[in-house]
């Protein structure tokens, strides 16, 4: 059986466009492969969070990711610094990893872009880290989007240095497994295409609002000033609402507001009054289950401890093999 893995950004809520994407696509495929999810918490330190704001963001993720489907005995499922066998993996493969490859990346020089007075050593070894938490299980599959292929490019090329490097046959190059032309793309509210935490306020429906929040944020959606003429093109923002309710509405719902605009009878609140709606039945049941885990501190502890044991059975047994292929040996 193949060993898949991802990462997940511990960078706190999670919205209705992250549950339509990844999170749907792991729930599937922890039935089907032997699968490894881990929060990335390591890879969070470059942006200096708060003690509170990083233990209460892997906290988040945790609960989101548990109560939205992902089962704790089917997949491992760990917290990436419960497991420093990848740290010590990270400090070996960066022995080999060049200054010059690590500043082509893209991800890097956007971030020298974007903050130019944070360039710091962890963001130029993100790869590095990156590469570790992969090949510390030997995974050959990794389900990440588009914006992941460089990073998996550097980690087979470390993966294969090291392979070469101690004439071995021993790590197995990792490809990103592309699912994403098979997601549900879910849209903005504020207009945009893309539904996403970084986006305007008001953009994304997350899974732990509240009925009263989901109604304010949907209601004021952006529209436009009416249906247009028939044959004429739907506009971006109301293309986006029924994209919407594809993914949260019955069909007959949906057939019924796009039968109304065409005769351009519809009034966009009734539609927005339904579609909220139509999220609150959705989200509802997650939203409960969140609360209910978040209280769990016992059942939280039990999941992390059993993700970290098995996590660091099998990244255990890579590092001991890895120290004897470089020549570690002990004096005692
Ligand atoms: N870089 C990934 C992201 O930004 C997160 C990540 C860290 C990851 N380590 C990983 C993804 C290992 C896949 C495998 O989304």
């Amino acid at each position: 059986m193949e060993t898949v893995l991802s990462g997940i950004r511990s960078t706190g809520n999670l919205h209705l466009g992250n549950y339509f994407g990844a999170i749907r696509n792991f729930i599937k495929m922890q039935h089907e492969h032997n699968c490894y999810f881990f929060i990335a918490d390591y890879h969070s330190l470059t942006t200096h969070p708060t003690p509170e704001d990083f233990h209460r963001n892997v906290r988040q993720v945790l609960v989101e990711y548990l109560a939205a489907g992902i089962d704790p005995e089917q997949a491992t499922l760990y917290v990436q610094s419960d497991v420093p066998e990848i740290a010590e993996l990270y400090l070996l493969l960066n022995m080999n990893a060049y200054k010059g490859e690590l500043e082509r990346c893209t991800s890097f020089k956007e971030k020298v872009r974007k903050q130019p007075d944070n360039v710091n050593a962890g963001l130029l070894t993100y790869p590095v880290l990156m590469a570790a938490d992969i090949i510390i299980h030997k995974a050959s599959k990794v389900p990440v989007g588009k914006d992941q292929e460089q990073h998996l490019e550097m980690a087979r090329t470390f993966a294969n240095r090291f392979n070469r490097m101690y004439r071995v046959d021993y790590f197995p190059p990792p490809y990103a497994f592309n699912f994403e032309n098979k997601l549900i793309k879910i849209p903005g509210l504020d207009g945009s295409t893309k539904m996403g935490k970084s986006e305007s306020e008001g953009n994304a429906v997350f899974l732990a609002d509240d009925p009263k929040s989901i109604r304010k944020k949907v209601m004021r959606a952006t529209t436009d000033s009416g249906p247009q003429k028939p044959g004429e093109k739907m506009s971006q923002p109301v293309e986006n609402l029924f994209n919407l309710m594809k993914a949260v509405c019955s069909k007959d719902t949906v057939d019924y507001f796009l039968q109304e605009y065409k005769n351009a009878t519809i009034r966009y609140g009734d539609m927005k009054k339904q579609l909220a709606e139509d999220i609150i039945s959705f989200t509802t049941p997650l939203r409960e289950k969140i609360l209910e885990i978040d209280a769990d501190n016992e059942y939280l502890s039990k999941v992390a401890r059993m993700g970290a044991e098995k996590a660091r059975e099998s990244a255990g047994k890579t590092i001991r093999e890895v120290r004897e292929i470089i020549g570690f040996r002990s004096f005692y």
